[in-house]
């Protein structure tokens, strides 16, 4: 990413970094206004992760790395120890969710790098923000190699997807979006039912938006609707995006993808997945190692700030859940498309 535009091509720009600071498209308040938050700090940075400002496994990812860059130039600024501040800010990004591995893969690469840089802290920062542009950057053409790969398996028709696994989950392109995108560009006529996506919305708020602003014809439906759809054979297949994979092929993904692999199996409909590498995790052997985050019930018992449910209600949020890899057609990554069984096409990828 050169500092002060967003990747090129894109309809959407989730963040752009400026050299000094990371703009953020605030998602906490789409579509109603299409507005950037500026961060100075990886403090900030944090907070707009553990908020949902950004948010989607990638681009939390993209974020922490250009929040670790902050913390750097901030330390320098302020004359205090570089490689101090970095691993305090590491902790800070590292604490705001737990699931989407591409936070710990992103902060990890990072540390890497800062390893095996000198201690003088200019060098530092730059040799940092060259490393989390490079993270941007690839994520892009990941996005888009998956894209070419995916295309292949969409048929003219209806696909249904959940949650945001678009653009705005991403540096850009998006991985399940990306494949949508992909297949449109190859001319092929796709239309996306969008699950809404409770409790955040990210399909109503955020996929329908982004499909929009794209001309990708789109309906949305609540998710207890995907049932009927997929009874009546309106949907070819369904796409969606992963926070984690286990080295197994289970699927950890946003809350309500486990429902919607099964409904594909009844009803005989092809269930995809399409994840970078960065987000798959062979180091957790399957979905019960992979930690679950829970969120704050208001997520549920509120809608725009206003009550909707009864006062001091117990509330379960989990905002994630764990799809058995005995539902997944196919994982669609940017090195190609993994089909069952997939202990051993994970091995494959990553010896
Ligand atoms: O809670 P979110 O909105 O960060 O959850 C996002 C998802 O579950 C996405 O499907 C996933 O991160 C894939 S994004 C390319």
């Amino acid at each position: 990413m050169k500092k002060g535009r967003g990747s090129v091509g894109r309809s959407v720009k989730t963040m752009e970094w400026t050299g000094d600071a990371l703009l953020l498209l605030n998602q906490r308040i789409l579509p109603l206004r299409e507005s950037m938050t500026s961060v100075t700090q990886a403090s900030e940075v944090a907070h707009a992760i553990q908020t949902m400002v950004v948010r989607g496994a990638p681009a939390i990812g993209v974020a922490a790395a250009f929040g670790l860059v902050l913390a750097v130039r901030n330390a320098l600024r302020r004359r205090l120890p570089w490689r101090e501040e970095f691993r305090k800010a590491s902790l800070t990004l590292r604490a705001t969710r737990p699931t989407a591995v591409n936070l710990f893969w992103a902060t990890e690469r990072m540390r890497k790098v800062a390893e095996r840089l000198p201690d003088d802290p200019e060098g530092a920062a730059d040799h940092l923000e060259k490393e989390a542009t490079s993270i941007f950057d690839e994520d892009i053409a990941t996005n888009r190699r998956m894209g070419a790969h995916g295309a292949k398996l969409l048929k003219a028709g209806s696909v249904i997807t959940h949650c945001n696994a678009g653009a705005l989950a991403t540096a850009g392109y998006g991985t399940a979006l990306g494949v949508v995108r992909a297949a449109v560009a190859a001319g092929k006529k796709i239309h996306v039912y969008v699950d809404e996506t409770r409790p955040f919305l990210q399909g109503a708020r955020l996929t329908a938006w982004e499909l929009g602003k794209d001309g990708i014809p789109c309906t949305l439906i609540t998710d207890s609707m995907a049932a009927v759809i997929l009874k009546a054979g309106k949907v070819q297949a369904a796409i969606v995006g992963a926070d984690r994979i286990a080295g197994n092929g289970d699927v950890a993904n946003k809350i309500g993808t486990y429902g919607l692999a099964v409904l594909c199996r009844v009803h005989k409909v092809p269930f995809y997945v399409a994840a970078p590498l960065s987000t798959i995790d062979p180091a957790v052997r399957t979905g019960r190692a992979i930690p679950i985050e829970e969120r704050d019930g208001r997520e549920v018992t509120h809608f725009l700030g206003t009550r909707i449910a009864p006062d001091g209600i117990d509330v379960y949020n989990p905002a994630f859940d764990v799809t058995p890899a005995k539902y997944v057609t196919a994982i669609v990554t940017e090195r190609g498309v993994l089909r069952p069984p997939f202990p051993g096409a994970i091995r494959r990828l990553f010896r």
